[in-house]
């Protein structure tokens, strides 16, 4: 699998999930701006590369959006730095490389076996559509991305999910001309909450004292946003893995999908034709997942974290 994401909380912990499932293999991540700037979602992913012994290149990606717009991190939720309280520009001494475009030569290495996963803004992956359209038609396998929200409410504005609002142009693009893409909204995303309990025993079975804070600082984010007392917190970028791996804890709807890309109130709504018309202008029909079952997440979530043969691996790293 190759990954689009930027770390960030909850990136941080899909990352934790790929790297300890024994059936996912993680062959390259792209870090671009979103929760923080590029240059700190690159020095993260590369603090979690070298954290948990995981040896794939990595990408620079997108340093901002195609509508021109200046970014909008989110120190308040994801820390000053992306990874909660962690300080990585100070604990990673790393030149940051220019080195998108040599992710082509990765993905034609995995011709028809590579899954791309995004869990960030679409820009780095619409500049593939635009520039490599046939490329990822020809190559890739099938696409996951943890994007937008379907007649359920956004967590940026009313209607728009914080992937599809912050480049909603780039999310546009990559929903018309991304081959075989699985959307993996709030829908689902908002209804996952993973209880701190949880986290304790799995910090408690394995020591994983940093998954655990960040867990723990997101937590507290939601403690602090939500009106009702919280179960658990969303992990939402964790969720895309798990529609990959386990798609029967999923209930799928094939919708043509649409995205408010112009600059107004409803700016990153995602929505779909319900019309049941012989005669509709062609667009594109992605699967969307519009529910889960939550007992079956959790039980595969905390197995996956508490699992002893990938604990072992990650201790002969280091
Ligand atoms: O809306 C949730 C998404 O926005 C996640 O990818 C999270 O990391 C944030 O970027
Ligand atoms: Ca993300």
């Amino acid at each position: 699998m190759l990954l689009f994401c930027d770390p960030g909380i909850d990136d941080a912990v899909a990352i934790y999930y790929a790297h300890f499932h024994p059936e996912i293999e993680l062959v390259g991540m792209v870090a671009e701006y979103g929760n923080t700037s590029t240059e700190n979602a690159f020095r993260n992913a590369l603090y979690l590369q070298e954290t948990l012994g995981i040896h794939v290149p990595l990408f620079r990606g997108a340093q901002g959006p195609m509508t021109g717009k200046e970014v909008e991190l989110h120190p308040e939720i994801h820390g000053e730095y992306g990874l909660g309280t962690i300080n990585t520009p100070e604990k990673v001494d790393v030149e940051i490389p220019e080195n998108f475009f040599e992710v082509i030569d990765l993905i034609r290495a995995y011709t028809g076996k590579l899954t791309i996963v995004t869990t960030g803004r679409l820009t780095s992956l619409a500049v593939l559509c635009l520039y490599y359209h046939d490329l990822l038609c020809e190559k890739v396998q099938e696409i996951v991305s943890m994007a937008g929200a379907f007649f359920v409410p956004g967590n940026v504005t009313a209607l728009a999910e914080a992937n599809v609002y912050e480049d909603p142009i780039a999310a546009k693009l990559v929903i018309e001309h991304a081959p075989m893409l699985t959307i993996v909204p709030l829908n689902v995303t908002d209804r996952l909450l993973v209880p701190m309990e949880m986290i304790e025993r799995i910090t408690f079975e394995n020591g994983y004292e940093m998954l655990h804070a960040l867990i723990h600082y997101y937590y507290d984010f939601y403690e602090a946003a939500t009106i009702d007392p919280l179960l658990g917190t969303p992990l939402h970028d964790v969720v895309a893995f798990s529609v990959l791996m386990n798609p029967e804890f999923f209930t799928f709807l094939t919708y043509r999908v649409y995205v408010e890309s112009a600059d107004t109130e409803t700016a990153g709504a995602t929505f779909p034709d319900l019309r049941e018309l012989v005669d509709l202008p062609p667009a594109p029909q992605h699967l969307v997942a519009i529910e889960a079952n939550e007992a079956a997440f959790l039980e595969d979530f905390e197995r996956i974290l508490s699992s002893r043969g990938r604990r072992e691996k990650a201790d002969r790293h280091g």
